[in-house]
């Protein structure tokens, strides 16, 4: 029988597969990752962690995609405002279907919701936003993004060197990630 994170994966991939940004797909499935090496030193229930992991980027299948790969600095502005204002309205109806309760569907969109232009005080907000950072320092996310933001991986590399955590966990998980990315013969070669 299939658990109920993976009744979730079926409904949100196809949800991921539409946005146009970058691989959404492929950084969700890191974000995931990330957040249960996480909760391995770090409190959390995973309950509730888990499913905002799962769903946190849902709100670009609405972004209108010519928004999503602008080059203008205000059209990405809004985008990146709009992936926030449309979560709520795509998780509710989605968790309530898979029978997740009224209150864990408010803990789960309140922390989804604090993932971008907020510094949240609370653990579990923190932990989604430690999550995401260090998603995209796993040597295929890396990759992918250069491709997705036409970057240089060199640049690119410089750029996610400057990340900062909540985290002593993510801070310490995020160091490894850098030494792997930083002696990749795939990356030096590309230099
Ligand atoms: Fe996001
Ligand atoms: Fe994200």
């Amino acid at each position: 029988m299939k658990d109920q994170n993976q009744l979730l994966w079926e409904r949100v991939r196809p949800l991921l597969k539409k946005a146009k940004r970058k691989d959404f797909i492929l950084h969700t499935k890191k974000l995931v990752r990330a957040m249960n090496e996480l909760l391995e030193s770090e409190k959390g229930d995973p309950k509730i962690l888990i499913p905002a992991a799962y769903l946190h980027d849902v709100g670009w299948s609405m972004v209108d995609d010519k928004l999503q790969t602008s080059t203008n600095k205000d059209d990405r502005s809004l985008a990146l405002h709009q992936h926030i204002d449309f979560a709520p309205d795509i998780t509710r109806p989605l968790l309530s279907d898979l029978g997740f309760d009224k209150k864990s569907i408010q803990k789960i969109i309140k922390i989804i919701i604090s993932h971008k232009f907020v510094k949240p005080k609370e653990h579990d907000s923190q932990m989604l936003i430690d999550a995401d950072t260090l998603s995209d320092t796993y040597l295929d996310s890396f990759e992918s993004d250069c491709k997705s933001y036409h970057s240089s991986p060199v640049e690119f590399l410089q750029f996610r060197s400057r990340n900062s955590f909540y985290t002593k966990t993510a801070q310490d998980i995020f160091k490894k990630h850098i030494r792997v990315l930083e002696v990749n013969p795939k990356i030096i070669l590309r230099r």
